[in-house]
């Protein structure tokens, strides 16, 4: 189930907030100026849609995104455990750090957790199979996909060259709770 906790950055063992109700999550996050939004597929979606058929299942809020937040380009991203690098893929996104435009993911099936770094909290938004998330340029974030990562997203873009980040350079990512069956702190 999509959720949202909300820690305060020095203490990431007592949230303040846990909430899996969605218009909560939405009217949390839009204070703090992230986008979240619950899509429906316009049409079913086989288990086996390649990302042809995923972007034509969601064309109309693809449309409606891509002309409200001025996004040129959509593609479709697939991980699980027999990713090439999935590993390496973990860490790089589990680093702490900033784009210099929004990031924007609809997640078509499996799950991840976004960790937004704004105001001296640490709001965590695990998103599933619905969710639609855009987190402003230049704000610090980190994703991570879980121990055993199986997710699928379609991603928007403003430029064609496609994504970039810039690392922060905190480490405050090890001291949350990972995402996962195994929601453990790191130290
Ligand atoms: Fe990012």
């Amino acid at each position: 189930m999509s959720d949202l906790t909300v820690y305060l950055e020095s203490d990431a063992r007592r949230p303040e907030l846990r909430t899996a109700d969605p218009a909560l999550m939405a009217a949390h996050l839009a204070h703090i100026g992230i986008l979240f939004e619950r899509w429906n597929a316009d049409t079913p979606l086989p288990a086996s849609a390649d990302a042809n058929a995923v972007l034509d299942a969601y064309a109309v809020p693809i449309g409606r995104l891509k002309d409200a937040r001025r996004f040129c380009t959509a593609d479709v991203v697939r991980v699980t455990l027999q990713t090439e690098g999935v590993a390496s893929l973990r860490a790089k996104f589990l680093n702490e750090h900033t784009h210099d435009e929004d990031e924007a993911r609809f997640f078509v099936e499996g799950a991840g957790a976004f960790y937004i770094h704004l105001d001296n909290r640490v709001f965590r938004v695990v998103c599933e199979a619905g969710d639609l998330l855009s987190i402003p340029a230049g704000t610090p974030h980190w994703f991570d996909m879980g121990a055993t990562p199986c997710f699928t997203t379609i991603r928007f873009f403003g430029r064609p060259d496609g994504w970039s980040a810039t690392p922060t350079g905190d480490t405050i990512a090890a001291r949350f709770p990972f995402f996962g069956p195994d929601t453990a702190q790191a130290a």
